[in-house]
């Protein structure tokens, strides 16, 4: 399993960092078992799982709750759990009870979005033994300040401001750094002045790592495929198939075939109902 440790490792080795969202037992169990090197509990499973149409539905008891499932299914893997909208943005006695939570439903560290305001709450929490991961660029919990899902960091300020905050996360401890929807020239300036790796989504190649929504990655979204996303399965199109096919198999009658069966040598006698016994 990757441990804490290895993230820098790999920056330093060129060794690229596989970052996947996962938000079920049985999705967990399969991915245990490839070489994603760790998996994101994100927030995006309001949307994926829930159905909302933005995170800002995630709540700590949903985002416990499915990374409790996850730690179930990849006990080989290293969880990152997403702290939810505003869960960190209120008193620290209130804030560390969240991250309790994703702690100890499963979690080897937490993310968070943003830098302003934050800082001292990720040093409070490197310093009190959880590892957190920093996200910024398009940061989806502040999609009603940014006025949709834009890519961000487009001018000479902003691409220097989120270099900046970026700088600010590492120095609070930020173990790694998720950078969202940003030019792929202001996401590699950023990666070579971090000692920390960078794990881009719609940020180009010169991240240290990549992470992709599982829905996305395995074409099981068909509302909405963002330019970055790379579907490399049509997931969508092939449950849709074994689903038509096992339905035709029901109506048919050969599904299930005897194979499928129970069978003994018991004998089932006739049942005497009241009616049969009364004639
Ligand atoms: O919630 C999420 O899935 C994320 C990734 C898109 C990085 O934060």
């Amino acid at each position: 399993m990757m441990t804490i440790g290895d993230f820098k490792k790999k920056k330093d080795a060129g060794d690229k960092i596989t970052m996947m969202t996962c938000y079920d037992y049985t999705s967990a169990a399969i991915l245990n078992k490839t070489s994603a090197d760790c998996l994101l509990v994100g927030d995006s499973l309001a949307m994926t799982m829930h159905g909302f149409r933005d995170t800002l539905s995630a709540t700590i008891e949903m985002m416990a709750m499915h990374t409790a499932a996850v730690s179930r299914g990849a006990k080989d893997k290293f969880i990152v759990g997403d702290l939810p909208f505003l869960s960190y943005r209120s008193s620290l006695t209130e804030n560390v009870a969240a991250v309790r939570a994703l702690m100890q439903a499963g979690a080897h560290s937490v993310k968070l979005e943003g830098a302003s305001g934050n800082a001292e709450f990720i040093s409070h929490l490197v310093q009190s033994g959880v590892p957190v991961m920093g996200h910024l660029g398009l940061t989806p919990q502040f999609i009603n300040q940014l006025g949709g899902y834009k890519v961000q960091g487009k001018t000479d300020d902003s691409a220097q401001r989120i270099l900046e905050e970026a700088l600010l996360l590492e120095k609070a401890g930020c173990f790694s750094l998720v950078l969202e929807c940003v030019p792929a020239t202001v996401a590699e300036k950023i990666t070579k002045k971090l000692n920390i790796p960078t794990i881009g989504i719609g940020a180009g190649a010169e991240t240290d790592g990549q992470v992709l929504v599982f829905q996305d990655l395995l074409g099981l979204n068909t509302d909405f495929r963002p330019k970055f996303v790379k579907q490399f399965l049509n997931g969508a199109e092939l449950f849709t198939q074994a689903i038509d096919s096992y339905a035709q198999e029901v109506k048919a009658g050969t599904f299930p075939a005897p194979k499928h069966c129970f069978h003994s040598t018991a004998i089932v006698k006739s049942i005497k109902t009241k009616e049969a016994s009364n004639s």
